[in-house]
């Protein structure tokens, strides 16, 4: 009998998708916290054939190099940029990942940083329970209008069109930014308008950033598009932290023009710009906008039918471009 093909998964995933991944593979389960560094892979790494990868855990040359055997890195996340892309190619290992599943559950999030930061709803919790609320009045805690606004899409993918269809239901007018412009159809379709990314800075009320980090994308949020964006206007992160000079958006929400922002996701995680953390106008989630429980059971579920797919010899329904064959 031939041993089975051995896959590290590097965190306990919720669901049964692991159990299923068990009938195809011999699969060992790291523990909670220690991704990559548990010895169970760290002292093993020669031996496994694939590994079913978290955003957290770094995928580069070096570690790429342990593992000669590697067929497969199968993340459980829709972000690949943990992960040496052009490395993986080079050694014909598949990279796949989880689109679709957390489509809307990170477009209501974003939706959710946008409306808290607009309506300093997190600031005005912090005030009433620390007693500080002493009264209704005409000028207490004004925030800006999210209805009849414009929103500014930086990526038109999956999450981006999500939130442009929430957007309208607002009364909001959509415009987006992305490297190639949707076909006109599409954008009448979506109620959306082109304009190039220093315009869409100029144009909009509240931005959005819902593209995946590339070299290309590191810092799309820069000081100098910063210094374009209305008074008063708003940002909203839930794509990488890496998107947003973090040290300039704190300097243009403690100097204007922007008035506030709703982040999920920051350039050092689990660390926090310290600039950051002393503005009160800004609101901080922790990475949190998959985090639903059915759409991070479905995230487990098509890794493993990714991981499943290259064992069986299949083509991943969700290999990533530009990765291993
Ligand atoms: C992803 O899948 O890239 C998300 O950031 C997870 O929440």
């Amino acid at each position: 009998m031939t041993a089975k093909p051995r896959v590290f998964v590097t965190h306990p995933l919720p669901g049964t998708a692991v159990d299923r991944l068990r009938e195809s593979a011999e699969v060992v389960v790291g523990a909670s916290g220690r991704g990559l560094a548990d010895p169970a892979f760290a002292d093993f790494a020669s031996t496994f054939d694939g590994v079913v990868t978290l955003l957290t855990d770094r995928i580069d040359k070096a570690l790429l190099a342990r593992c000669p055997k590697l067929t497969f890195v199968a993340n459980v996340a829709v972000g690949v940029d943990n992960i040496d892309l052009a490395e993986c190619a080079a050694r014909n290992v598949t990279v796949t990942n989880t689109p679709s599943v957390l489509t809307e559950a990170t477009a209501d999030l974003a939706f959710g940083l946008m409306l808290a930061a607009a309506r300093r709803i997190a600031e005005g919790d912090r005030l009433v329970r620390a007693g500080g609320w002493k009264g209704w009045s005409p000028t207490f805690m004004l925030g800006s209008a999210v209805h009849g606004a414009t929103l500014g899409i930086i990526g038109m993918g999956r999450i981006g069109r999500a939130m442009a269809r929430r957007a309208r239901g607002f009364g909001m007018q959509v415009v987006y930014t992305q490297r190639t412009r949707m076909a006109p159809e599409m954008e009448r379709a979506m109620g959306a308008r082109y304009a190039p990314v220093d315009h869409l800075f100029v144009m909009s009320d509240i931005i959005s950033v819902h593209c995946p980090l590339t070299p290309e994308t590191r810092h799309i949020v820069s000081a100098d598009r910063l210094a374009l964006m209305r008074l008063g206007s708003i940002l909203v992160n839930t794509s990488r932290g890496g998107c947003v000079d973090e040290a300039a958006l704190a300097a243009a929400l403690a100097r204007g023009p922007i008035r506030a922002a709703g982040l999920d996701v920051y350039e050092d995680e689990p660390n926090v710009h310290p600039a950051l953390l002393a503005l009160s106008n800004v609101v901080l989630a922790p990475h949190i906008a998959s985090a639903e429980v059915n759409t991070r059971e479905a995230m487990a579920s098509v890794a493993v039918d990714n991981a499943i797919a290259v064992l069986e010899g299949r083509l991943a329904p969700h290999a990533v471009e530009g990765a291993g064959a």
